[in-house]
């Protein structure tokens, strides 16, 4: 899977000068998470959607050449993004896209609600544990989909979507958004069990409310979506991304430093603020913006363990194994969500960092300084953890293959330079 995301990416490296803390202002982008099912969805409707704040970040790059190739017309104005699905002509995914990012699974939805059929390829992403897709599929399947598993195609059927009681056998972010995505236009109503709390599955419920449809209980265990006939043009904005905001309070932590976020969103980092709060770190509301001191932020964590939402995000897991490489004691990490979430720890122990890893299980004795070296990203999140590393090191760290981090963030290092960190770009 990786070998095919380096084929599509341009290969980059950034280069980081380390040892200062960060002092000053940022803005965090739109939400990846968060905006990549609102595309999918648009698909849904024949028409005009306009989704202001859109990160431009290669995963929405890659939707938008998805979206292009079945026909939609798109254009930018800044970071506005304007679809229009009028006239679709393709049902199918290509496999050079779907391999690259797994969320592309959840426009087989939206092709059955719009079309009744459509055709993907295995969905692909980052390279962090097995990734099945069998909640999507025995959703599609009770929700009125017949499904033909070819080797390397999967082609879906489902001229009577209808809705129904449905209980997922396991939470998903992904499975809970393409549930409502495929419920919005089937008949009758749909009642999904068991659903993701996460906050990107309330945003997409309000971007589908503003379209026309009639999703209930989003953010909560149990989703009922009502069946409508169409849905109409819609204008929606992409709110901030909790992730990139968790990161850039990593940063601030793993360099002792100060910042500012203009437009933290603070109700969503629930569990992230406790465990930054625990390691030493301070913050305060003023004005609706975020003060961060992060210049004690050295206290090790006993017990880490990722959860879903409001629990621990497996996607800060990275990012805090940087800060507490560097930490004054031993802690504890447990990866429950995904088995293969450890792979940033190699690089890091080659800063430097005490780290043991054993199965889902992470030991790490804080060390008083990293050191700037090569390292090489092998994925978003812990791509992220090494620059936030090199940015506490000692020297000139480079982390080679920078494009996945790009996956998901959009300029971090203009953000860096505005926090007054030393980083350069350079395209191999
Ligand atoms: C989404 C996020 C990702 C985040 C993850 C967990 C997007 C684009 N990505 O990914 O950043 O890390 O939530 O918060 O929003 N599973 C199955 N079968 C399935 C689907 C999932 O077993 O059909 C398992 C997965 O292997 C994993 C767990 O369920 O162990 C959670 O995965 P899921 O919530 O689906 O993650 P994504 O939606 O892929």
């Amino acid at each position: 899977m990786l070998r095919e995301v380096f084929e599509v990416l341009d290969l980059k490296n950034i280069r980081i000068w380390g040892g200062r803390p960060l002092e000053g202002t940022v803005n965090i982008q739109g939400s990846k998470n968060a905006v990549l099912p609102m595309m999918a969805a648009a698909v849904l409707h024949k028409g005009v959607t306009v989704l202001h704040g859109c990160p431009r970040i290669a995963d929405v790059f890659c939707m938008e050449k998805i979206l292009s190739h079945l026909g939609a017309k798109i254009s930018w104005k800044g970071n506005s993004l304007y679809l229009d699905c009028s006239s679709l002509k393709n049902t199918d995914i290509p496999e050079q896209y779907a391999c690259q990012m797994r969320c592309s699974i959840i426009l087989l939805g939206a092709l059955l609600g719009r079309f009744g059929r459509g055709a993907i390829a295995p969905p692909g992403g980052c390279v962090i544990g097995e990734r099945p897709i069998d909640l999507h599929l025995s959703m599609l399947e009770a929700l009125g989909t017949h499904i033909e598993e070819h080797e390397d195609l999967l082609r879906a059927y489902a001229p009577d979507l209808h809705g129904r009681d449905l209980r997922f056998q396991q939470q998903s972010v992904g499975a809970t958004e393409h549930g409502i995505i495929t419920a919005v236009l089937a008949k009758g109503v749909t009642y999904l069990e068991n659903c993701a709390r996460e906050p990107e599955i309330l945003w997409l419920a309000r971007f589908l409310n503003g379209m026309g449809a009639s999703v209930k209980g989003a953010g909560t265990g149990e989703i009922l979506v009502e069946g409508v006939a169409a849905l109409r043009d819609s204008v929606f904005t992409v709110p901030p991304d909790r992730i990139v905001a968790g990161t850039y309070l990593c940063a601030a932590a793993a360099t002792r430093g100060k910042i500012c976020i203009e437009n933290p969103p603070v109700s969503e980092l629930p569990s992230f603020l406790g465990i930054y709060g625990k390691m030493g770190g301070q913050y305060d509301m003023v004005g609706g913006k975020l003060i961060a001191d992060a210049s004690r932020a050295y206290g090790p964590i006993t017990r880490l363990e990722t959860e879903v939402y409001p629990g621990f995000s497996t996607d800060l897991q990275s990012p805090v194994m940087a800060v507490l490489s560097l930490a004054r004691g031993k802690s504890h990490i447990r990866e429950n969500i995904f088995e293969d979430r450890f792979r940033v720890a190699e690089d890091l122990v080659h800063m430097g960092a005490h780290i043991r890893i054993n199965g889902r299980d992470a030991y790490i004795d804080g060390t008083e300084r990293l050191r700037g070296c090569r390292v090489t990203a092998q994925e978003l999140r812990g791509g992220a953890a090494l620059i936030l590393a090199g940015l506490a090191a000692e020297g000139e760290t480079t982390v080679e293959n920078f494009q996945l981090v790009e996956r998901g963030y959009e300029h971090i290092q203009e953000d860096i330079r505005c926090l007054g960190g030393t980083v350069s770009v350079e395209e191999i």
